[in-house]
């Protein structure tokens, strides 16, 4: 056969995965193929396949007379919106995707271009583990592979997609990327499946429940975003990475903004008149961002803090709010492990941070305190603290106690804090620090629940507003709600060239 005729048949050999039948039980489960998945991430045409012949190498229990070209995983680089981005998607169809020694090193090849070129990878994950047959061949593929992912943390952005099984240590790799997007009733990850729960707990649970994408969604916080059918997820990823910089050494992408008339007047009626009435602080976050240009990264998880991307005038930014709608906006275990996580994703990419604070402070409680609030509370305030990106704060209502240090004050390193009229800062509610310091005297008074309403009314008189701390200059200006929007995009251009260093170390030691 003519050489070239050669090269054609086996490239048309490696389009066709693990056969026909196969790709038809794929598409039966409403599933979309390896190729069909990165055909429709990435720019039409700009995929450029690596390794496509690679096969695995195993000589034991019959798998030497089965081979496929490829080996279960397809890997590249292409663009996305025109951007570099590597990506890997494995094959269910061969083998069930799992991993061998050969597709291990193909997905390791390609996250070493994308670190020593700068650019993100996207895993699209679709396997049913360690390729069984190859033992711990394989067992040393995926920790090749996890080794790269941390190597990778905070130089380029690592996404992973959850797009089938994912089961065993295979969980680690996504895991240590940046964000976690699961398709919801086709993927599913845990460390141990339900026959083992079954076995070792007796627990009846199914796949769906264990590990399914609104399990992590909910209850564990593992993925960041969920989506309803891979077609959805899939314009979910292309919309993340466009808020991203292609590494560390970068910025994200601005989009062309034309200045206007950045007044918003409907910022001026969100917060109610009584201080114990919930709003919700999207309608904040909306009214002041571009229009429609917010992304919410772990939507249905700690509900009681908001964060995601947005742009202001063309700029990606990063925002983390608390959520007066939810626990009242109250900052416990899940919403500091949340929001801290996210203010290190934004600091390790350059994208600046904006805080919109209402917190009551720390939620109270056994639960909370045997969980540790005190060491998660802590990694937000590290978070912020370490955070050397441009960072500005608005107060809309309440900034209480320790809450208030930790939403990124100005003590802790916020450039540019902001308060609407109608923020209350001080150390706790006024009740609750007049039965502190006035015990004795209501206590004594004739009528005690007249004389703690008349000393709650004096306590909030004194502090209940944001001028005490703009006297001392912690906060730098009161402004009216509806000039936020303006004073964002001008605060943000001001620090556009901020540089700022922290002290020389290995690195530091966040308390995990
Ligand atoms: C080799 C595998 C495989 C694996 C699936 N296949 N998983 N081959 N190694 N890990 C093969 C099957 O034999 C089958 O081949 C084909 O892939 C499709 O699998 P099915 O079982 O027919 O598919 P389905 O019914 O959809 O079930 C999917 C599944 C199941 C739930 C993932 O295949 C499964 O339970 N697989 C084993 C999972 C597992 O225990 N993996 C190891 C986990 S431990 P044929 O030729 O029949 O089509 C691990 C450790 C990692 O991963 C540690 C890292 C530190």
């Amino acid at each position: 056969m003519d050489r070239i005729e050669l090269l054609k048949k086996k490239r048309e050999e490696s389009q066709q995965g693990g056969g026909a039948s196969r790709i038809e039980s794929q598409h039966s489960k409403g599933k979309l193929t390896a190729r069909e998945r990165l055909h429709f991430l990435l720019d039409e045409g700009s995929f450029e396949e690596i390794g496509a012949f690679v096969t695995h190498r195993s000589v034991q229990f019959g798998l030497e007379r089965q081979k496929f070209l490829g080996d279960g995983v397809i890997t590249g680089y292409g663009t996305i919106n025109g951007r570099l981005v590597y990506v890997y998607s494995q094959d269910f169809t061969v083998f069930g995707g799992s991993l061998s020694e050969a597709h291990a090193e193909k997905i390791c090849k390609i996250m070493d271009l994308a670190m020593q070129n700068g650019a993100p990878v996207i895993g699209l994950n679709d396997s049913g583990g360690a390729r069984i047959q190859e033992g711990v061949v394989s067992l040393a593929g995926y920790a090749d592979i996890f080794f790269r992912n941390t190597r990778a943390s905070g130089v380029i952005p690592q996404i992973s997609a959850i797009m089938g099984p994912c089961a065993g240590g295979a969980v680690y790799s996504p895991a240590i990327t940046d964000f976690i997007m699961m398709v919801e009733n086709s993927s599913y990850m845990f460390v141990t499946g339900p026959n083992v729960v079954k076995t070792v707990t007796h627990e009846e649970v199914s796949s769906e429940e264990l590990g399914g994408a609104m399990t992590h969604a909910t209850k564990s916080g593992v993925t960041h975003l969920t989506a309803a059918n891979e077609m959805e997820g899939i314009e979910k990823l292309k919309a993340l990475i466009g808020y991203m910089p292609p590494n560390c050494e970068e910025t994200a992408p601005r989009l062309d903004y034309t200045a206007g008339d950045e007044t918003r007047t409907v910022l001026n009626s969100i917060v109610p008149e009584s201080a114990n009435q919930p709003y919700d602080m999207r309608e904040v976050i909306e009214g002041a961002v571009d229009t429609d240009s917010f992304y919410e990264i772990h939507k249905d998880f700690a509900e009681n803090i908001v964060v995601g991307f947005a742009r202001l005038a063309g700029r990606s930014i990063g925002i983390v709010a608390n959520q007066p709608a939810y626990l009242a906006g109250v900052l416990d275990n899940k919403a500091s492990e949340k929001g801290a996580r996210f203010v290190r994703f934004c600091d390790a990419f350059n994208i600046p941070l904006l805080v919109f604070e209402d917190v009551p402070g720390f939620l109270p409680g056994t639960d909370q305190e045997w969980n540790g609030i005190i060491k998660n509370g802590a990694k937000l305030l590290y978070a912020f603290s370490e955070a050397t990106v441009p960072r500005i704060t608005v107060i809309t209502r309440k900034a209480y106690g320790g809450a208030y240090d930790v939403m990124n004050s100005k003590h802790i390193g916020a450039d540019l804090n902001f308060a609407w009229p109608t923020a209350e800062i001080a150390v706790m509610g006024a009740k609750g620090a007049a039965e502190i310091i006035f015990r004795a005297e209501i206590k004594d008074a004739a009528d005690p629940v007249a004389k703690l309403a008349e000393l709650e009314a004096m306590y909030n008189h004194e502090f209940a507003h944001p001028y005490k701390a703009a006297e001392r200059g912690y906060i730098d200006e009161v402004i009216i709600p509806e000039e936020t929007r303006q004073k964002l995009i001008r605060g943000f251009a001001m620090l556009e060239n901020k540089v700022d260093t922290l002290p020389r170390k290995k690195h530091g030691n966040i308390p995990l």
